[in-house]
């Protein structure tokens, strides 16, 4: 059979609302691809984004951004979908399932009658499930089906302990596993600096109270969608940079490892649901599982956030 022929330089949005908008205006700057097409069910809105973003083209480098349709797919090198309902004051992310898995009903097959050979990214909440629902309904292999998943998290936590110790977020390793949700586990037994355990860092650093920052600082992470949808509405600017890191990885094949979401196959004891567990990732997706370190009580927990997703998976109907 003839290869399927990808065009390696261009990517698909589906979903042009603040994230996908965002994710495509980061995507522009980052010189990774040479075409990128939003496609939204409002067509003009799609029309609308695609021209202000393009109009910043001049101060980045030469591509193009347009507004297209389910067949651009076909060619694509990655398709991310942020298309969906967004948390509103109030809610949780896995108050918006049945809204967004029927919308998924209808994007996915879209995308698997294009005979799609790329990588699909997962944006929308609850990424985890829609990451698992888009992997049933496009048949596609499991490595090449991605949720950002707590990509955004870990970062948030990176930012987070960077401003405690006073050191560049960069320098900062940890990882937040499980469900991008109010299950997720912060693996603080494995999270160091540059190598140095991130108790010892604490105390070098002058922080003394671990037990209690570490919490406030978990809380914190957790918490910082509410409280971004509490004062603005929506999250948009992080979760872009995440999906611009994630699109950077696949695209250079950097074999980067990232907390992403994916098919988990018998690590810490779970099976057949998918959440985030660092995973190296390259041009052809999740390469393979890296299950770091935990503590009994970590991996209870992310036990217990696999449990919850698998439950919610078992009343979706495919
Ligand atoms: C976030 O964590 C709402 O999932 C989105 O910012």
């Amino acid at each position: 059979m003839k290869k399927k022929v990808i065009n390696s330089k261009k990517a698909v949005m589906i979903g042009c609302g603040f994230v996908g908008s965002a994710s495509v205006f980061a995507l522009m700057q980052s010189g990774l691809f040479t075409e990128i097409v939003l496609i939204d069910a409002d067509k003009n809105k799609a029309e609308g984004e695609a021209m202000d973003i393009s109009h910043g083209i001049p101060f980045a480098s030469p591509m193009k951004i347009y507004a297209g349709d389910y067949d651009d797919v076909a060619d694509a090198a990655i398709v991310a979908i942020s298309a969906g309902a967004g948390q509103k004051p109030g809610e949780t992310r896995l108050d918006l399932v049945n809204k967004n898995v029927a919308i998924f009903k209808s994007i996915i097959p879209e995308i698997a009658k294009r005979n799609f050979a790329g990588i699909m990214l997962v944006v929308a909440n609850p990424v985890d499930i829609l990451t698992q629902v888009a992997i049933k309904l496009s048949g596609l292999p499991e490595n090449r089906v991605i949720g950002s998943g707590t990509v955004l998290d870990s970062a948030r936590l990176r930012y987070k302990l960077g401003e405690h110790l006073s050191v560049d977020s960069r320098s900062v390793h940890a990882f937040i596993v499980g469900e991008h949700g109010d299950s997720e586990v912060v693996a603080w037994s494995s999270a160091n600096v540059s190598g140095v355990p991130l108790s010892e860092m604490c105390e070098m650093r002058g922080h003394y109270k671990h037990k209690e920052n570490t919490a406030e600082i978990a809380t914190a992470v957790k918490n910082s969608a509410y409280e971004i949808i509490n004062k603005k509405h929506a999250t948009y600017y992080g979760i872009a940079m995440s999906v611009k890191r994630i699109c950077e990885v696949i695209m250079r094949d950097e074999k980067s490892i990232l907390p992403v979401s994916h098919m988990i196959h018998g690590v810490y004891d779970i099976d057949g649901v998918s959440l985030s567990m660092p995973a190296i990732v390259g041009a052809d997706g999740i390469e393979s599982d890296i299950p770091i370190n935990l503590s009994g009580e970590e991996a209870l927990k992310l036990k217990e956030s696999a449990d919850s997703l698998k439950k919610i998976m078992e009343t979706i109907e495919l």
